[in-house]
Formats: C-alpha cells, sequence, structure tokens
C-alpha cells in the first residue's frame, strides 16, 4: 500500500521543563493478542484501553477478514464476536499487516492450523523482515508456506486440514515466534510444547489463560517450557489493556534529559518481562518511582514518576534484552547524556526489527554529535555528561527513521535535551504505536517543543 507522504518534524529544547500528568496508549502487544483471542472466543469479548495505532488497526481488519465480528463502540472500547477455536474462515482479499511484525507473525500462527487459503503482505519496511522464524516451525502442523526469496512478504499459506501439535525449542528469544507457535497449537489435537530458552515477554500465555486454555509453564534446565493442550473451548472474557511501558520510555526519557522536569505517566503495565529499561534507567541513577501498584486484568500496573537528574553510564548484560528489546533507541539516546561510556550487549535482534535498530540507532547518535560504534552485536555510547546548563549534546542533525516509529519518537526525545534542535526525515510511522505523540510532548512541555520544521 502506497505510504502517505513523509512528514519531518523537528525537536528542540523546550523552553521550560516538561511537567504534568498523563497517560500513554494501550499496550501494543496486549491490544494485537486481545483482538486475536476475541475472534477465536467463543461469545463477545470486550476490550477496554485498546490501542488504536496503525498496527493494531491492521489486526482488527485481518480478524474482521477472517469472519469476527470487530467494532469499535468509542475510543479505546472496543466488541470482537469471535469464530471459536478453528472456526476462522477463509478470507476473501490479501492480508495487508501494513508495519507490525507482531500482527504478521502471530496471524501465521493462526492461520496454520485453519484449513483455509491466505495471502499476507505488509509495508516495504515489514516486506524486508524475516518471517521464516515463524513459517519454519509452523511447517510442523502440516500447513504449507510459500513466501518470497529469503522469507519474506507476501507469502501464501494454505492452513493445515488436520494440525499436528508442534513441539518447538525457540532458537532466538522472540515472544513472536512463541506466540505464532501457541496459536497454531490451539487448533490441534494434544499437548503443543515450546520451549523458550531466555523468557519473553508472556501476554499469550497469560491472555491463553484469561480465555480458558489450560498452559503450563515450567522452569526446567531447558529453558521455560510451555505446555498448552490443544482445541479447548476459549470463552469470551473482558479485557483491560494497560498503557504500554514501550511508549512510556519516550515522555519518562524526555523528562529524565530536560532540567526542571517531572512527569507523572499513570496506568502503566508493569509486566516484569516488559520492564528491563525501568531497572537499567534506575542503575543509571534516574530519579525513577512507581507510584500506585496494583494489578488489573492480569497484569500488574503502576505510575510512573520520572523526575529530571544526572545519569551516569551503564553495562546492560544480553539476558536483559527481551525485556526491553523496543527501548534500547531511546536507552542509548540517554546514554548519549550520560557520564561515561554505556555498553549495551547482545543486540542480534535490533537488526531485524522494524528497520535495522543497531545500525539505525548508531546513525541517529552520530548525527548528532554523540560517539557511538557497533562492536560485535553490542552498542556502544560515549556519554557527553549531563544535560544541564544547555546540554552538552551538539544535536542539528536529520535523523532517517527508515519507517521505524520508534527511531522517529527517539530522535525528537533526544532533541528535547540537545543544544540545536534535530529533525526526522518522517514521523508518519509514529502513528503505528503512539499516536498523538507529538501533541503529548508539546502539551508535557507547554509550547511547541515538537513542530514541522
Ligand atoms: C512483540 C515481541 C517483540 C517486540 C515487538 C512486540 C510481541 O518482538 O519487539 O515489538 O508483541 O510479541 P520479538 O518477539 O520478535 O523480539
Amino acid at each position: 500500500m502506497p505510504h502517505a507522504p513523509a512528514s519531518p518534524l523537528l525537536a528542540s529544547r523546550p523552553a521550560g521543563p516538561l511537567t504534568g500528568r498523563l497517560r500513554v496508549p494501550g499496550d501494543k502487544s496486549i491490544s494485537h493478542r486481545a483482538l486475536m483471542f476475541g475472534a477465536l472466543a467463543v461469545g463477545e469479548t470486550a476490550i477496554t484501553g485498546l490501542l488504536e495505532g496503525e498496527d493494531v488497526l491492521r489486526t482488527a481488519a485481518a480478524m474482521r477478514l477472517l469472519g469476527a465480528e470487530v467494532t469499535q463502540l468509542a475510543p479505546g472500547e472496543w466488541r470482537v464476536s469471535g469464530r471459536g477455536v478453528g472456526g476462522l474462515t477463509e478470507p476473501a482479499d490479501v492480508l495487508d499487516m501494513g508495519n507490525s511484525g507482531t500482527a504478521a507473525r502471530l496471524l501465521c500462527g493462526l492461520l496454520a492450523g485453519h484449513p483455509l487459503f491466505a495471502v499476507m503482505t505488509g509495508d516495504a519496511s515489514l516486506r524486508k523482515r524475516p518471517m521464516k522464524r515463524v513459517t519454519d516451525p509452523l511447517s510442523a502442523t502440516g500447513a504449507v508456506f510459500r513466501t518470497r526469496e529469503g522469507g519474506r512478504l507476501p507469502l501464501a499459506v494454505q492452513g493445515a486440514a488436520d494440525p499436528l501439535p508442534l513441539d518447538y525449542v525457540l532458537p532466538v528469544a522472540s515472544a513472536q515466534v512463541k506466540s505464532a507457535c501457541l496459536l497454531a497449537g490451539l487448533c490441534a489435537p494434544g499437548v503443543t510444547r515450546v520451549v523458550e530458552r531466555e523468557p519473553t515477554r508472556d501476554h499469550t500465555e497469560n491472555m491463553l489463560r484469561h480465555f480458558g486454555a489450560s498452559v503450563s509453564i515450567e522452569d526446567t534446565a531447558e529453558g521455560r517450557v510451555i505446555l498448552l493442550t490443544g482445541r479447548p473451548e476459549l470463552v469470551a472474557a473482558p479485557v483491560h489493556v494497560p498503557g504500554d511501558p514501550s511508549s512510556a520510555a519516550f515522555p519518562i526519557a524526555a523528562a529524565l534529559l530536560v532540567p526542571g522536569s517531572r512527569v507523572v505517566v499513570e496506568n502503566v503495565g508493569l509486566n516484569p518481562l516488559r520492564t528491563g529499561l525501568f531497572a537499567t534507567l534506575r542503575e543509571m541513577g534516574a530519579r525513577l518511582t512507581i507510584e500506585n501498584e496494583r494489578v488489573e486484568g492480569g497484569e500488574p500496573v503502576g505510575d510512573l514518576v520520572a523526575e529530571h537528574g544526572p545519569l551516569r553510564a551503564v553495562d546492560v548484560p544480553p539476558r536483559r534484552a527481551p525485556s526491553m528489546i523496543d527501548e534500547y533507541p531511546v536507552l542509548a539516546v540517554l546514554a548519549g547524556f550520560a557520564e561515561g561510556e554505556t555498553r549495551m550487549r547482545g543486540l542480534q535482534e535490533l537488526r531485524v526489527k522494524e528497520s535495522d535498530r543497531l545500525a539505525a540507532t548508531a546513525a541517529m547518535l552520530a548525527a548528532n554529535g554523540v560517539a557511538a560504534r557497533i562492536e560485535g552485536d553490542d552498542l556502544v555510547v560515549q556519554g557527553q555528561g549531563g544535560a544541564t546548563s544547555g546540554g552538552p549534546v551538539p544535536g542539528g542533525g536529520t535523523v532517517e527513521t527508515h519507517m521505524d516509529h520508534r527511531l522517529a519518537m527517539s530522535a525528537l526525545v533526544m532533541g528535547l535535551g540537545t543544544r540545536a534542535p534535530v529533525a526526522v526525515d518522517d514521523a508518519a510511522f509514529i502513528d503505528t504505536s503512539f499516536p498523538g505523540f507529538a501533541a503529548l510532548m508539546n502539551r508535557l512541555a507547554g509550547g511547541e517543543a515538537l513542530r514541522a520544521p
């Protein structure tokens, strides 16, 4: 699908500090899953707080094409009337997943278990991303996938009429691959077994249980073993989507950078497999606290309070990567303002995100006067010291965002702390995960900190 013309944006140091209370849009991972589980359940699933970003709207459209009734009642408030496990119907048109790797990969799992033919595509970024990581294991169900060269989209799938359960040890730490296997396993008789050596976000497992499936999880010497009993009757269940911690990262980072700032981000999801960034920030000495911790809809949530202060460099171990995989670009920005050299280890998975985020993050920093280098799978950032009195990071660069929402937001946050404004070539993709980002940041800044150049 042709993409709307690029919309460049510029961020410059706001006149005053960032202050106020805010909420960020709903969690992207949970939103995709809520729509998919709703489509597989019997009855009507009520969803509140759904992220209405482009990525999730693609999943909503795909579920409609597969026979579910999906309706928006009010902003964030949605209803899904499901078809029951195994009840999805053949889509009459191509499933276009836009920019969303999560939607595309999870959907492969759903399609594998249904006896239907489907064709899937995506935008130029998604069409570059590897799909073999799901089509390979899913082929063992009996589904037949055909992809472009290199396992890229568009792909065609003939789902299995009698899907077999999978027994799969994940070769990469990927919640998307794990979830695709589990979703296929819903349609197969018997027990599907998925093993992950490093734990990744467990929203799929939580939601399977929430909708009535039988899932057992055991930590063993082999890793985390997940057993799912196939062909359950999933029953519609309400889903309250918390604020996305990956989106909360941006106003929090901005508050840490801009002198005098204090922001409170309310109702943020705090699933322990998602909060690696917050642990890392505390190691950097960030003034970041959690208030009002509670459990809502089966997921822990809380209000995050971030205040400006000095940051020191940090060494982030590779085992933390799955719990903060989407947060490295914005952490790299903060590392540029910290005292000392930060090393982020084991970032190979960043090469296959919406862009090659490892290369693009290093380029973003270099374009704005921060020394950064890639050593093997590590990103090393030379911090420029504190961000007080005008900020020592020069800025002044234009960042190429490569159709990647998180690079765009990271660069714009950086520009709030640099001496000269930072420009991004295209801010349009921010809408995939964080509609209203610029307006929200401007409200916190009390002026036009982000604006068209
Ligand atoms: C996601 C998993 C992560 C993450 C993505 C959302 C999910 O990808 O980067 O934004 O919802 O399962 P991988 O599982 O491929 O690392």
